[in-house]
């Protein structure tokens, strides 16, 4: 056959094929000038930058970098391993990497059921997000009181369940946290779901058991000031196929999580319409390296706390905080109570000027997202359109919803909001800085107020 011919010829039957090679070669999508800018972001020096500039640039890095978190080839993604850790550290079946905390508890909700019409029992301190993210549901919370260890109070829970409940949501509180066997014994008994909020809490454990692994789903929050700190980032983990189904769909409605991307839907609510909250490779490469660091970071903290607790005198008008589990804690905040906020307020004072991290949230200080009445994206109870959902929502007014969320409605939070004084517990105080920091605190004590060899002991 002529070579004119051989060109005509269909590739499919034999012929020539009209493209044998690609000539135009350009520079990578991503590669040494993308590198930099990341490095930069970590602060080295103008010198340092000109070294690493030098040695990424001597190597070939082919077609640069591919920072899909899916279907990246061969290669597992940082996204995967990053899953994969937290299934391995939490031992739970599945683990979802998102991109925020908020993120986290959204899919959480939306999974769980929470919709038009239902309740969510939150804390009344923690962080306004939990809430926020029932709203963003288009579920309402019902703030619970807490108790001395300013967790909920698990013995106010059953009061507040109504046909509407859906979930109950507990947040582990500055390192500390919840009776989360009490928690799941109401849940249990009155078959609703149980979303623990671990932002703050990453690394603690409840009875021998991490906190997340106890409720229906765990979320975290990753992000830079959080005990696990990347920069923005999350996970959700559950050992439920279906809620952890339900929550990629509500974090990737692309489906892009799914085996087969693009088939119908498997079950009844698997598929809806949900967002985007895919983490990027960027973020889940710094995050396997810090989830990694967790079990040693969490050890390091609890070591200083217990230490400085161990090293604290009992004193008249000073009611030490509730640890409900010493040894679960991670204990990041060491915290007790003054019998007025007035007290407090001096207190706090004096140890900043002994150099001790102290401070109050009193009634003094500034409007505050972590107690439920300054909540304001949720207690001014309006939505971003007029028709106010979920608050004015007909499906939850017909349900007798009417909820209530001014100051006055969780007591014991309010009270001891005002009281608290709350200490920055470093990972890095060495035992002689513990024995100052516990010696500091005895002083300022004893300054204010009366010993009480009988007093409540710290631990
Ligand atoms: C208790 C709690 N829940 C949720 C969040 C939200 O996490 P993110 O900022 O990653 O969305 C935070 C963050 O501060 C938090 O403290």
């Amino acid at each position: 056959m002529s070579d004119k011919r051989q060109q005509e010829k269909l590739a499919l039957e034999g012929g020539l094929k009209a493209v044998t090679s690609i000539e135009g070669k350009g520079q990578p999508k991503i590669g040494v000038d993308e590198f930099m800018a990341v490095a930069e972001r970590f602060g080295f020096s103008e010198s340092v930058l000109g070294k690493i500039r030098k040695a990424v640039e001597s190597g070939d890095v082919g077609e640069g970098a591919y920072l899909a978190n899916y279907y990246a080839g061969l290669k597992q993604t940082k996204n995967e391993e990053y899953a994969a850790l937290a299934r391995k550290l939490f031992g739970v079946g599945y683990a979802i990497p998102m991109s925020s905390g908020t993120g986290a508890l959204h899919s959480a909700f939306v999974a769980a059921g929470v919709g038009p019409g239902t309740e969510v029992i939150c804390p009344a301190v923690g962080f306004f997000a939990t809430a926020a993210a029932v709203v963003s549901s288009k579920g309402i919370p019902v703030f619970c009181d807490v108790n001395e260890s300013m967790q909920i109070d698990p013995t106010k829970i059953e009061a507040l369940i109504t046909d509407r409940t859906v979930a109950i949501a507990p947040t582990h509180y500055q390192g500390g946290v919840c009776d989360m066997k009490s928690v799941m014994k109401v849940a249990r008994k009155h078959k609703i779901k149980v979303i623990e909020d671990c932002a703050q809490s990453c690394g603690a454990s409840y009875a021998g058991k991490l906190v997340g692994t106890y409720g229906d789903i765990g979320c975290f929050s990753i992000s830079a000031y959080k005990i696990v700190g990347g920069g923005e980032g999350g996970l959700l983990i559950t050992d439920k196929l279906r809620l952890y189904e339900r929550a990629n769909q509500l974090a990737e409605c692309g489906g892009l999580w799914r085996p087969i991307r693009f088939d119908p839907p498997r079950y009844k609510g698997e598929l809806y319409c949900g967002t985007n909250y895919r983490l990027s490779e960027l973020e889940a490469a710094i995050d396997v390296v810090q989830m990694k660091k967790m079990p040693a970071t969490v050890k390091r903290f609890r070591a200083a706390y217990t230490r400085v607790l161990k090293g604290l005198k009992t004193f008249k008008g000073i009611t030490p905080g509730l640890v409900n589990d010493i040894e679960g804690e991670v204990g990041y905040t060491l915290r007790f109570f003054p019998e007025s906020p007035r007290l407090a307020a001096k207190i706090a004072e004096a140890l900043r000027a002994e150099n001790i991290p102290a401070g109050t949230r009193g009634p003094s200080g500034r409007d505050d997202w972590h107690i439920y009445h300054y909540m304001y994206p949720v207690t001014l109870k309006q939505g971003p359109t007029p028709d106010n959902c979920p608050f004015e929502c007909p499906l939850y007014l017909q349900a007798g919803g009417d909820v209530n969320y001014a100051k006055g409605q969780c007591p014991v939070a309010d009270d001891l909001f005002d009281r608290a004084v709350s200490i920055r517990i470093s990972q890095w105080y060495n035992a002689a800085d513990c024995k100052h920091i516990a010696n500091g605190i005895n002083k300022v004590l004893a300054a204010y107020c009366e010993p009480d060899p009988d007093g409540k002991p710290w631990m």
